[in-house]
């Protein structure tokens, strides 16, 4: 064996070029940004509450938590100790075979106390996408259990977002997560995005367009087959496939179909959960009765990971009667109920009560997004400013009479964000479409929402100065 002199550590670089020449960057154009050509990378050192410190000791508000995770702020002293704390007593123990910890045990307890009703167990994982991986499995054992080996098909929807592993890949129905990668995978079906805006006939209300959305998945359980589709996954309120809330009477409409054709409702609850729409769950807002929910993301607010699966009690039931056919529940993960995670998890719940941090969603939410709506609605790029909770996005288009997209080789919203960024305001250029996205800490200040419309006004004025 011969020393890999080319990879030994290269002291002499600076961290940037480091960077460029030993990371694979996630949802990043890799040969530009090897050649440094994307911009210098931007080294994040520090942050407290919803602002973020860069290597040069530049500050941004970070209206988006990271990917919508750091729900309670950065730089929280309860959570960090709360881990120190943890590892110190017991870093690592497996859940397998009954092995178990204290605060996995605590904290799914306070999972299923906040749950929606009906919420029998938990499962753990790392990821929004093992969690979504795990819901496919778990769906698909249900269905053998009940001696249902042909019914196995899930249904997304077009726009939705489920992760990137193979089979949240192949949930998601974004064909930019599925160039190249051989995806959709599987027995995996999209349906109608609940997106009124893009979608709707002219003139059609909202609860019509939710009808819509019921009819042509009613279509579509028709054209495979009832007896072949399981399950339907969704967000409450579409996340990554452009901050979209679901029009009027959407979740109505879709659960009646649903339970006439047997088939088990998978919320996913990543971006969601834990308060982002000002209530434990989203399936709370919407009156959603979801058999299963993913959640990720906020149930730490990404201070380390944590994912987790909550079984309703019609699937816990045949789960249990599983054991019959199958022996053991032969599903899991070294770290699933990582005891370190757990601990971040339960005093992330904890500071999440006593500050009352949903309260702050439900009138700092409604407020960003009657400011972002005052600013911009009318500015004549802007097709529509939507949101819920403490989420908003701004779409922009070519023509707003016309309603016409910008050619996606404009890159207008990647522009719009750029532009936000070096204000120092980062907020998403969201995939698949012109949007800037916005999901902020939940603690996020009204001063703080009067920092963002002024910087998006003065990035506006930089991208469209003839507006
Ligand atoms: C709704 C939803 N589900 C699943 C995921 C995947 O989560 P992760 O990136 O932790 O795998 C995401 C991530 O953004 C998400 O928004």
């Amino acid at each position: 064996m011969t020393a890999n002199f080319d990879s030994a550590p290269r002291l002499n670089e600076s961290l940037e070029r480091l960077d460029q020449v030993s990371l694979i960057h996630p949802f990043t154009s890799l040969r530009s940004y090897a050649a440094g050509e994307a911009g210098e990378p931007r080294i994040v050192t520090g942050g407290r509450g919803a602002w973020i410190r860069d290597q040069h000791g530049r500050e941004f508000l970070d209206a988006f938590a990271g990917l919508y995770c750091v729900n309670v702020g950065y730089g929280r002293e309860e959570i960090a100790d709360a881990i120190a704390n943890q590892a110190r007593k017991l870093a690592y123990y497996h859940a397998y075979a009954g092995a178990t910890n204290e605060p996995a045990i605590r904290l799914a307890d306070k999972i299923l106390s906040m749950a929606p009703k009906g919420m029998k167990r938990v499962y753990f994982g790392l990821s929004g996408s093992d969690a979504n991986e795990t819901q496919v499995k778990l769906v698909w054992y249900y269905n053998n259990v009940l001696g249902r080996p042909q019914k196995k098909k899930i249904i997304s929807r077009r726009r939705g977002y489920h992760g990137g592993t193979i089979i949240s890949g192949a949930l998601t129905g974004l064909d930019v997560y599925h160039a190249g990668f051989d995806l959709p995978y599987g027995p995996i079906r999209h349906t109608t995005a609940p997106h009124h805006y893009w979608e709707a006939k002219p003139g059609m209300s909202e609860d019509a367009f939710s009808a819509q959305c019921a009819d042509d998945l009613e279509r579509l359980i028709l054209e495979e087959g009832p007896e072949t589709v399981a399950a339907f996954i969704g967000e409450p309120a579409l996340g990554t496939g452009g901050i979209v809330p679901p029009p009027a009477g959407y979740w109505a409409a879709i659960q009646a179909v649903l339970r006439k054709y047997d088939i088990l409702l998978i919320a996913d609850e990543v971006v969601c959960g834990f308060g982002r729409l000002g209530e434990n769950f989203g399936s709370d807002v919407y009156d959603m009765a979801p058999d299963l929910i993913t959640v990720a993301k906020g149930l730490t607010s990404a201070y380390l990971p944590l994912s987790g699966v909550i079984v309703g009690e019609r699937v816990w039931e045949v789960l249990q009667a599983g054991q019959d056919t199958y022996g053991a529940f032969s599903h899991g993960y070294t770290y699933s109920a990582h005891p370190v995670c757990a601990a971040a998890g339960l005093a992330n719940l904890e500071l999440i009560e006593r500050e009352d941090i949903m309260g702050n969603v439900r009138s700092v939410g409604p407020y960003l997004l009657a400011q972002l709506q005052a600013a911009f609605a009318d500015h004549p790029k802007v097709g529509e400013v939507r949101g819920v909770g403490m989420l908003a996005a701004i779409e922009f288009v070519a023509d707003k009479d016309a309603k016409t997209r910008f050619d996606p080789a404009e890159r207008i919203g990647a522009r719009v964000s750029a532009a936000c960024s070096d204000l120092g305001l980062i907020a998403r250029g969201m995939p698949g479409g012109d949007i800037l996205g916005f999901a902020p800490p939940l603690v996020l200040t009204k001063d703080d929402v009067g920092v963002i419309v002024e910087r998006v006004g003065k990035a506006l004025a930089t991208v469209f100065p003839a507006a």
